[in-house]
C-alpha cells in the first residue's frame, strides 16, 4: 500500500426497498425551501416523482421545481439551474434521477454563489470552490456512475465540444443517497447495460495502475467479481433484487474513493469516452464500452504483470505453461466475451463516429498520466481507429 491519504467519506446512505421513507428523517434537517432537480420524465412515469412530492408536501417543504436534466447535462442547463436556486434561496438541492441528474444538483450547488464563469472556473481552470455551497441528496434511479456517494460532477459545453468532470472535495459530496434498487427496474436494456459497464470501467481505471502489492486492488478484484455474477443474471432476470441490488452497492463503492487509495489511477478509457461523449452525445458507459478492448490491448504490454492477475484473479484463467502474455490475452478475450454477453456497443461506429471525427475527438482527449502509458496525441488516434 503506497502513498500518504487521509480517508472519509461524509454521504449518508439509505439503502433497500423501504429507503425513500428515510426522506423524512433527511428533510427536517434542512430550511423550508427544496429544489427538485430531475431528468426528462421517466420519474413520472414510474411514479418515484409522486411518491417524492408526498413527502416533502408532508414535511412542509416549498418545492421549485427543475426538471429537464439530459443525459450528459450541459453549461446551459447548469445556468438555467444557478438562476432557479439564487431566486429562491434553495436550502437543500433533491437531484432524483440517475447520475446526470447528481453531476448536475452537484454542479449547480457550488456554482450558484459563484461570482464568476463556473465553466472556466471549475471546468477550463480546474479551481476549488471559494464560495457558499447549497447541501444536495440524491433518490437514484439509476446505477452505473456513483455520483450518488463522491464530489465528482461531468458537465458538456457543446460548443467547445468539451465533456470534463470536476472532482469536488467532501463538502460537496452529497449529504444523503437514498438507494432502491426497485427503481432501477424500469431502466431500459441499453441504460441498465451502459450503467453495469460503466461501474465495471471505474474498477479498471483505479485496479489498472502502480505496481506494489495494494489492498485496494484486493477489494477491486472482489467487487468485479461480484459485478460480473450479478449482471450475468440481471441481463436475464431484470426484476431479480438479489443481482440489483448487489450491482447497486456495488456502484456505488466502485466509485466513492475507497478503492482509490494509494492507487496512482488511470482514467484514459474515460477520457477518450468523454471526447467521443462531447462529438456525439452518446450514453456514457457505451463511449466506454466502445474503447475498452482496443485501450487495453493498446496498454497491455506496459502493465503486463497487472493484466495477468487480472486474468487470473477476475476471470479464472488458468496460467499454468503459458506465458504471462497468453494469460493475459486470454483475460482479456474472456472480458471481450462478457461484454459481448450483457449486449454493450463494441465498436465506435454504432455510436455515430466517423473517420473524419476521429481527429476532432483526439483534440477534445485530455491526457492523464497515472496508468501504464502514458499516451501521445497518435496513441489516440489508433485506439480511436482500432474502436471503429
Ligand atoms: O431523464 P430521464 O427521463 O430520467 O431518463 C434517464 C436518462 O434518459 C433514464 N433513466 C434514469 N433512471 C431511470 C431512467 N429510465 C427509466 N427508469 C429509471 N429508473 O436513463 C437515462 C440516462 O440517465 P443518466 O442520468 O444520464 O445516466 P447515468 O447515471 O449513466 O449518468 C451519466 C452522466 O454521469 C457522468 C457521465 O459522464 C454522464 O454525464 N458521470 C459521472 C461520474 C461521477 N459523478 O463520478 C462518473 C462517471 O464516470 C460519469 O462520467
Ligand atoms: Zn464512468
Amino acid at each position: 500500500m503506497l502513498g500518504n491519504f487521509s480517508y472519509s467519506n461524509p454521504t449518508k446512505l439509505y439503502f433497500g426497498e423501504d429507503s425513500l421513507k428515510y426522506l423524512n428523517e433527511e428533510l427536517p434537517k434542512y430550511g423550508k425551501n427544496i429544489m427538485l432537480t430531475y431528468g426528462g420524465g421517466s420519474i413520472k412515469k414510474n411514479g418515484i416523482y409522486d411518491q417524492v412530492i408526498e413527502i416533502l408536501k408532508a414535511n412542509g417543504k416549498n418545492i421549485f421545481e427543475d426538471p429537464g436534466v439530459m443525459p450528459n447535462p450541459t453549461v446551459q442547463k447548469l445556468y438555467e439551474g444557478c438562476r432557479i436556486a439564487r431566486e429562491n434561496q434553495v436550502d437543500l438541492i433533491l437531484a432524483v434521477g440517475g447520475g446526470s441528474t447528481a453531476d448536475y444538483a452537484k454542479a449547480v450547488s457550488v456554482s450558484a454563489y459563484c461570482e464568476e464563469d463556473p465553466w472556466e472556473k471549475y471546468y477550463l481552470r480546474m479551481e476549488d470552490v471559494a464560495n457558499q455551497i447549497i447541501p444536495v441528496g440524491v433518490v437514484l434511479t439509476m446505477v452505473g456512475t456513483g455520483s450518488e456517494m463522491n464530489g465528482g460532477a461531468v458537465i458538456t459545453n457543446p460548443e467547445s465540444k468539451l465533456k470534463i468532470g470536476h472532482v469536488f472535495g467532501e463538502n460537496v459530496f452529497p449529504k444523503f443517497s437514498i438507494l432502491n434498487p426497485v427503481y432501477t427496474y424500469t431502466l431500459p436494456k441499453y441504460q441498465m447495460t451502459a450503467g453495469f459497464f460503466d461501474i465495471m470501467s471505474h474498477l479498471l481505471e483505479q485496479y489498472f495502475s502502480g505496481e506494489d502489492d495494494n489492498t485496494s486492488d484486493y477489494i477491486t478484484e472482489g467487487l468485479l467479481r461480484s459485478l460480473i455474477h450479478s449482471t450475468r443474471i440481471a441481463v436475464q432476470e431484470p426484476e431479480n433484487y438479489e443481482a440489483r441490488s448487489n450491482i447497486m452497492w456495488i456502484a456505488t463503492w466502485a466509485l466513492n474513493t475507497l478503492v482509490a487509495q494509494g492507487k496512482t489511477m488511470d482514467w484514459m478509457v474515460h477520457m477518450i469516452g468523454q471526447a467521443v461523449g462531447a462529438h456525439t452525445d452518446a450514453t456514457h458507459g457505451m463511449t466506454l464500452s466502445a474503447v475498452s478492448m482496443a485501450y487495453y490491448r493498446y496498454i497491455m504490454k506496459d502493465g503486463l504483470a497487472k493484466f495477468r492477475r487480472y486474468a487470473v484473479n477476475v476471470w479464472n484463467v488458468n496460467p499454468d505453461g503459458k506465458t504471462a502474455e497468453e494469460t493475459a490475452e486470454e483475460g482479456l478475450r474472456a472480458m471481450e466475451d462478457y461484454m459481448k454477453e450483457i449486449g454493450v456497443v463494441m465498436n465506435l461506429t454504432e455510436l455515430g463516429v466517423t473517420e473524419e471525427m476521429i481527429p476532432g475527438i483526439v483534440k477534445s482527449t485530455l491526457i492523464m498520466t497515472g496508468g501504464y502509458k502514458v499516451l501521445e496525441a497518435e496513441d489516440i488516434g489508433t485506439i480511436l481507429k482500432q474502436s471503429m
